[in-house]
């Protein structure tokens, strides 16, 4: 398959963890991922954080160093060259990892937050981004930071939603890439774009709940799947 981007006006990069499992960031889901090797009980919902900040806090500090330790693949390179060559595109990441950043995107809608921002309840959100964070107190009140990331039993931003809404309300090509479709409301996301009459194309080795809703399907990894997928501008 070879896509012409330029007969699309709004294209979406709706990406997932798998979007990142080539530079060796794990996933969640499945064997190997990070579900299955720390409780998110424990580490990711606020109850946690309320019982044990510091804990939290080094758990996070540990996923911010084997993201550093990781590069942006072939994959995240051809994303990035397609927003400097087309002005209609928006990646829309369930990833915190800051990944599609790397490699030189801009328009980039996390809606799951950031590992590369802290939040204090008083005094709103800090860019922190390093290994270990600068750090676990608020300089203004002391009061224990928190990631600015959305855990278990969170809300997710209402103005980062309607963002991602309305870029995939208005998108006429979806192309989705390593996400299993299980959270909400980003596994809404493809029927959304689907009523509104885009073309849909999943990237992922396997099959999931929502492949139904896709036009076309590519079932190999995003590093592979990427490079040759667009006509060269
Ligand atoms: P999952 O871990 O649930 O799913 C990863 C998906 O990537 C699976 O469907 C894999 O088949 C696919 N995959 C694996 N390797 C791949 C590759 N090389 N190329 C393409 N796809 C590949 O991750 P998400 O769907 O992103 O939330 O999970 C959604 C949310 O659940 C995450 O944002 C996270 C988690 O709890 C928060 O942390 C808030």
């Amino acid at each position: 398959m070879e896509i012409d981007s330029s007969g699309y006006k709004n294209i979406v990069y709706f990406t997932g963890a798998g979007m990142s499992a080539e530079s060796g960031v794990p996933t969640y889901r499945g064997s190997g991922g990070i579900w299955s090797e720390y409780r998110w009980q424990e580490y990711a919902c606020q109850t946690a954080f309320e019982e044990d900040p510091q804990k939290v806090l080094a758990f996070h500090e540990l996923r911010r160093q084997a993201v550093l330790a990781c590069r942006p693949h072939t994959g995240h390179d051809v994303i990035a060259e397609q927003e400097r060559v087309h002005s209609g595109v928006t990646v829309v990441t369930q990833n915190i990892d800051g990944m599609h950043q790397r490699a030189g995107n801009k328009k980039v809608i996390e809606l799951h937050g950031s590992l590369w921002r802290l939040r204090c309840p008083w005094h709103g959100v800090i860019e922190d981004i390093g290994e270990k964070y600068q750090s676990y107190k608020c300089r203004g009140c002391g009061s224990w930071l928190r990631p600015d990331i959305v855990w278990f039993g969170d809300s997710l931003d209402p103005g980062v939603v309607s963002e991602a809404t309305g870029a995939i309300r208005n998108c006429d090509l979806l192309v989705s890439i390593g996400t299993s479709g299980v959270v909400w409301p980003a596994a809404g996301f493809p029927q959304i774009a689907r009523e509104n009459g885009a073309r849909l194309i999943e990237i992922n080795p396997e099959p999931n709940e929502m492949s139904h809703l896709y036009d076309e399907t590519i079932r190999t990894g995003a590093g592979s799947a990427l490079p040759g997928l667009f006509k060269k501008q």
